[in-house]
Order: structure tokens, then sequence, then C-alpha cells
């Protein structure tokens, strides 16, 4: 008989992910069209990045198969000032060889469940117009696609257009939000 793939699990990440996580992103900084950094990360940004997110309630993700990180997910606030402190913009990476898995759709709907959760409102994601795979599966996980922002990167040797997408978190702006544990309002 055939092995079967095992699970697929999502669980928050850790300090001992760092590696694996940045060993993802740099394929896909050097390959592909989902992000717009074009050099390879340092493990401290990650790390800094991961206790940051934490400070915010914010969630920083993994997707684990067999005991390897395949794939990860995080929030991160949309804009600093505080109007906008119920915003989030998001990234997700999957690994080059668990493509097309299934991992995305477990992944995206847990952060989504997570930054709801936390209290946020809107999610955000800026999706290069060729990243297909992306555009689809924000699609699918009820992001709208509200714009797009035309020749706004450059990369590869050559103009990129960016979609912005959104969602509605929770109950969105059918209801005022409940405060969270961020700067107040400005007076
Ligand atoms: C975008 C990404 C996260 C999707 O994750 P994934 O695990 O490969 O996606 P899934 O297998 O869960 O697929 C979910 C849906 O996305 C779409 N999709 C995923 N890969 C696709 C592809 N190569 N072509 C077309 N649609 C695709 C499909 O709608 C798919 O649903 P289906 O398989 O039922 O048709 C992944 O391709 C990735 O990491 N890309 C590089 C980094 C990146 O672009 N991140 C997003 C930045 S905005």
């Amino acid at each position: 008989m055939l092995d079967q793939p095992s699970e697929i699990s999502v669980r928050p990440s850790t300090e001992e992910d760092v590696p694996a996580m940045l060993s993802i992103y740099a394929y896909h900084v050097q390959h592909g069209v989902g992000d717009y950094v074009t050099e390879p990360l340092h493990p401290e940004d990650i790390k800094r990045r991961r206790k940051s997110m934490l400070k915010h309630r914010l969630p920083h993700l993994v997707a684990e198969r067999g005991g390897a990180i395949i794939g990860y997910a995080y929030a991160v606030p949309f804009r600093k000032r505080p109007a906008y402190r119920y915003a989030v913009k998001h990234s997700i990476y999957v690994h080059k060889d668990h493509l097309r898995m299934g991992v995305g759709r477990q992944l995206l709907p847990a952060l989504i469940e997570a930054c709801a959760g936390a209290g946020y409102r809107q999610i955000i994601s800026y999706v290069d117009a060729e990243n297909t795979a992306s555009l689809l599966l924000h699609d699918s996980f009820g992001f709208e696609r509200i714009g797009v922002l035309k020749s706004i990167g450059f990369k590869f040797g050559k103009w990129t257009d960016t979609v912005l997408m959104q969602r509605a978190l929770g109950e969105g702006d059918a209801s005022l939000p409940l405060a969270l544990a961020l700067p107040a309002d400005p007076r």
C-alpha cells in the first residue's frame, strides 16, 4: 500500500520554526511574484517580526506536515496610525514542494479566524496582478478585489500591477469595535 501523506496541521509559530520559514521565504523572493522584497531576509528580521506580532495579539502561524514546516502566514497592522488599528494586512507562503496541495486553504482561514478573534475588523492583501494562485486563493475565502495599483512595482526587469484585496473580519463595520489593547483614539 502507498504511504498516505500525513495531515496538515496549523499552529502558532515558535522561534525554532524561523529557519524553515526563512528558507520558504527565500525561495519565493528569488523566484516568485509573491513579494516585493528583492533581498532574502535575515533570521533576526523574522524573529523581530514574530515578537512584534505577538505583542499586538496578531497571529503568526505555521502549517506542518509530518513534522516539517511547509508554510506560514502572519498578519501585521495595516498602518501605524491609530485610526487604522482595527485593520491588518497579511502574508502567506507555502513551501515550493507543497504548492497546490491545500496548505494555503488551511492557513488562510486559520489566519482570518485568529485576526477576527483578536478583535480586528478588516483584513487587506496586496497581491501581484500576475499571481493567479494567490488571487484565486483569496477569492475563495471571501476577499473582494477592491482595485488595481498600476505599475506600482518594478521586479525582474518590468513594471508590475498590484491588486488590493479586502475582507471584513467578524462583524466588520456592522457594529462598533470592542477596545483592542492598543493605543486609544487620538483627541
Ligand atoms: C498563493 C499560495 C499561498 C497558495 O497556497 P497553496 O497551498 O499552493 O494553495 P492551495 O493548494 O491551498 O490552493 C487553494 C486555491 O488557490 C488557487 N491556486 C493555488 N495554486 C494555484 C495555481 N498554481 N494556479 C491556479 N490557482 C491556484 C486555487 O483556487 C486553489 O484551489 P483549488 O486547488 O481547489 O483549485 C502559494 O501559491 C504560495 O506560497 N505562493 C508564493 C508566495 C505568494 O505568492 N504568497 C502570496 C502573496 S500575496
